[in-house]
């Protein structure tokens, strides 16, 4: 059995800030609300035309692959994780196999939201731990605001998510005390639709019910949240699933370097980082530049992090995630 390392990793955000003040300017909110919230204080949104997510996603996973010291053609598996695909089908995998004009391996799309960047590589993990892999591209894209409700009535939800994408390289490491030393997922599908967007889907409306109704105002296409009580249900799982994955190393609280949390709330990350005892320097956030990115939040956030110097060889990474589902989960991380 092998582990796996992060062998590379890049990020790519839009250029085009949107901060709270020009979001008052068009639904009745306000920075206020918002920081207080959420901690959010700008995101970025693509320029129609200009990106998708599987173009984030590839200009994210070139900086990953340059880092990681390999040619495009040594990856052996694309794993793509994003709730905002270019396509209802096929996925945005293999629109990164063209995009970076690999040779034809395997590509596969995860579906978990929040939690698809820790299902990511948690399953490129597996693949390296078992022998068939050595090299898997990990990435994580979302383009949120090209489904957004933003007017008022979608306001709950609209301000806080951003867009962006992150990627990673797993490799093999021969050293079974480095790398991705466990992962740990969880789902609870009782509360689905508490954090969903339901159309298209094939649901209890079909397509051909919806262009029957041709109404204008049918919300299905937006994202619905009942914030509050996924705001509760978040801080519980973020915390158990941390302690999860350090009890199955014996490790505690006391031995992480750093917290990387999605960044789903500042006040969510706050309260994780008071219930371990955390200093501020051992928990990134960067919720506040490009609010929620989703299954991009994770590898935006490690890589600052790792561009700013605050990760070094050694140290003890977790990374924590929960969202719609829902689903939620760990990684723990010897650098
Ligand atoms: O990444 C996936 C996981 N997602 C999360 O973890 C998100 C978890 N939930 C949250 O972060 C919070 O619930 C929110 C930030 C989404 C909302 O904060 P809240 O404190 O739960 O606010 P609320 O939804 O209870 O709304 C409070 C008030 C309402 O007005 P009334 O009914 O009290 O008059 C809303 O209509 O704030 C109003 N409101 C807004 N006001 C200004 C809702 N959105 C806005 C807005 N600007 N953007």
């Amino acid at each position: 059995m092998y582990n796996s390392k992060i062998s590379g990793l890049g990020y790519f955000v839009p250029d085009n800030v949107v901060t709270n003040d020009d979001l008052s300017k068009i639904m009745d909110t306000n920075d206020e609300w918002i920081q207080e919230r959420t901690g959010i204080k700008e995101r970025r949104h693509v320029i129609k035309g200009e990106d998708t997510t599987s173009t984030m996603g590839v200009k994210a996973a070139r900086i990953a692959i340059e880092r990681a010291g390999l040619d495009k053609d040594e990856i052996d598996f694309i794993v793509f994780a994003t709730l905002s695909p270019d396509y209802y089908f096929p996925g945005p995998g293999v629109l990164v196999q063209r995009d970076l004009g690999i040779k034809t391996v395997g590509a596969i799309d995860i579906r978990n939201q929040c939690s698809g960047f820790v299902y990511g590589i948690s399953l490129a993990d597996q693949y390296i731990k078992s022998g068939m892999y050595r090299n898997v591209l990990v990435i994580g894209s979302e383009l949120h605001s090209a489904g957004l409700d933003m007017t008022t009535r979608g306001r709950g939800v609209s301000v806080i998510f951003g867009d962006g994408a992150g990627a990673v390289v797993l490799s093999r490491e021969e050293d079974n005390t480095k790398g991705i030393l466990s992962t740990h997922l969880h789902s609870e599908g009782a509360h689905a639709e508490e954090l969903s967007l339901i159309a298209p889907g094939m649901g209890k409306r079909w397509v051909l019910d919806i262009l029957e109704d041709n109404d204008p105002n049918d919300e299905s296409y937006y994202p619905y949240m009942n914030g509050q009580f996924v705001f509760k249900n978040a801080v519980v799982r973020f915390s158990e699933v941390i302690m999860e994955g350090l009890k199955a190393n014996n490790l505690g609280p006391a031995d992480i370097d750093l917290l990387i949390p999605h960044q789903a709330n500042l006040r969510i990350s706050q309260f994780v980082q008071k219930k371990f005892g955390l200093r501020d320097d051992q928990v990134y956030n960067n919720i506040m530049k490009y609010g929620n990115t989703t299954a991009a939040s994770i590898p935006i956030a490690l890589t600052e992090a790792w561009e700013l110097g605050k990760i070094k060889e050694g140290d003890l990474v977790v990374l924590a995630a929960f969202g719609s589902g829902f689903t939620w989960g760990s990684a723990i991380i010897r650098w």
